[in-house]
């Protein structure tokens, strides 16, 4: 979607959907802008409904008018802000998407979003515009891919109408990074049928062709010639053949990358061997979500053109239990040579990621940061909505906390003492693929731990945001695109 940064009246926005963003307001008080610019234009009908206590300016209650000759545009949505001096980008982020999953369920739509000026202590008008661009192309995407008979629409035309400064470059932001958070949102709720490590793989490279990236696909034959038996061993019991997708972004021209990005990109989980229930295989189309994330960002990172080198690695595979499946009791040798007891072959993402992480450090890789469906532990422990961190360098976790933050994304460190480490030795090979059930986020954590060296290493654990179980007002049920966002921060983090 072309989405454009206006200005001038508010009257005079040709949209079909004008969205409009305003604060709290109390029956009693005189009206201010936006409203009261508006009301002028509506003949007092605005001051009217405060009046009756019909608008309240409520965070993320909308309000339609649908009939409105004062006006260029063909509706009017009014969104409640709350209070917005206290707004947090997460409140505005819902609100904006309540509003534009409301404008989006007919076709050939235009849209238009216009913020006021907020006053916030924690997000400034700028950052709100790139958010209003956000909101214009995710919350008109939904997981219902398969209906064949649409529900949700993408706008024909987007615009931004905002009190910032410099308010045109932000929103091209805003679209770019709505953009990539929609490419990992659909890469994770397309099915298994469709998505499998050779059309994923297919679909990076077609992202890396469309935004200038490098592109290198490493197929099972190179994957041997690799060393990558930890992954290999996953990906046996598939008809389905692995891959490792490498990206690079050369934002700084020869040299390094400064950063490696490595997703977990297992496309379907069944458990293996370790088979799952039912209940618990039922969503494991999102188990590629890390690769997914991957890939988002690293198509913004290009289209932001970040200056900075930063290389994305997939490790895929699908994790089924066909005859030739790897079994329990299987020790399996990793790329970096540490060898490894498999005791629960549903423990596969680390196998996986173990061969990508050693990769990523042998291309020479200055930090990493990896992403992963990893354990249904770390869900127990942060809900659904919060990223969980572990690292093995204080100050790459506080710089990746600090681009979260200023993603207006949730993430929580994880503590990664050495007596988790001891609780996945093995009495027959260097380590086991399975700690006991308690700490499970943690002693998964501290396997990856053994295939990064000494780089800073940071992973994030997003077996819980990645996916959600259900659609809501203010956002789409299935892939969520979660860390898009923070990735790209903590890319521009080390410029
Ligand atoms: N992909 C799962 C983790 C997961 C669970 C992701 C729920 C999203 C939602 C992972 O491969 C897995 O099966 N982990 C096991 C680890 C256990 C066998 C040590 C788990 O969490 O139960
Ligand atoms: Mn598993
Ligand atoms: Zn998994």
């Amino acid at each position: 979607m072309d989405i454009t940064s206006t200005s001038g009246p508010l009257a005079e926005i040709d949209a079909d959907w004008l969205i409009v963003g305003y604060g709290a307001v109390d029956a009693t008080d005189s009206l201010t802008a936006p409203l009261s610019e508006l009301d002028l234009a509506l003949d007092g009908s605005l001051a009217r409904l405060v009046a009756s206590g019909d608008l309240t300016g409520k965070l993320a209650a909308t309000h339609l008018l649908a009939d409105v000759p004062g006006l260029a545009a063909g509706r009017l949505l009014l969104v409640g802000l709350g209070n917005t001096a206290r707004l947090t980008s997460r409140d505005l982020e819902k609100a904006l998407v309540s509003a534009t999953r409301r404008a989006s369920k007919s076709a050939e739509v235009s849209a238009a979003i216009a913020l006021p000026e907020l006053g916030s202590e924690s997000i400034g008008d700028t950052d709100a515009a790139a958010l209003a661009a956000v909101a214009l192309e995710v919350g008109c995407v939904g997981q219902a891919l398969y209906h064949s008979e649409p529900s949700r629409h993408g706008f024909s035309a987007g615009a931004v109408h905002s009190p910032a400064d410099r308010a045109a470059e932000s929103v091209a932001r805003g679209g770019v990074l709505g953009q990539a958070i929609n490419l990992t949102r659909e890469l994770v709720n397309r099915g298994a049928m469709e998505v499998y490590p050779e059309t994923f793989a297919d679909r990076a490279a077609a992202a890396a062709t469309e935004f200038g990236l490098e592109c290198d696909v490493l197929d099972e034959n190179r994957l041997a010639e690799e060393r990558m038996g930890s992954l290999l061993a996953v990906a046996r019991g598939s008809v389905r053949p692995p891959r490792v997708v490498v990206l690079k972004h050369n934002g700084a021209g020869e040299g390094a990358p400064a950063l490696a990005i490595v997703g977990k990109g297992v496309t379907f989980d069944s458990g293996g061997l370790s088979l799952k229930t039912s209940e618990g295989m039922k969503t494991m189309k999102c188990d590629m979500a890390g690769a997914a994330t991957m890939l988002g960002a690293m198509t913004a990172i290009a289209r932001l053109e970040v200056p900075v080198n930063v290389i994305g690695l997939a490790g895929l595979v699908e994790n089924m239990p066909d005859a030739d499946a790897f079994k329990l009791g299987d020790v399996l040798t990793a790329r970096n040579g540490t060898t490894i007891e498999v005791l629960n072959t549903d423990a596969e993402g680390r196998l996986v990621l173990a061969d990508v992480l050693a990769y990523a450090v042998d291309l020479g890789a200055e930090r990493l940061i990896d992403l992963a469906t990893l354990t249904g532990a770390c869900v127990v422990a942060l809900g659904e909505e919060i990223t969980g961190t572990f690292s093995n360098c204080e100050d790459w976790s506080q710089e990746v906390a600090a681009a979260a933050q200023q993603a207006g994304e949730l993430a929580w460190p994880m503590p990664m003492h050495d007596l988790f480490g001891d609780l996945i030795k093995s009495d027959v090979a260097d380590i086991k693929n399975v700690g006991p059930r308690w700490g499970g986020a943690v002693t998964a954590a501290k396997f990856l731990e053994r295939f990064v060296d000494s780089t800073p290493w940071v992973h994030l654990d997003i077996a819980g945001p990645s996916f959600a179980s259900s659609n809501k007002p203010h956002r789409e049920g299935g892939g969520t695109g979660c860390m898009v966002r923070t990735l790209v921060a903590a890319a521009e983090s080390l410029v």
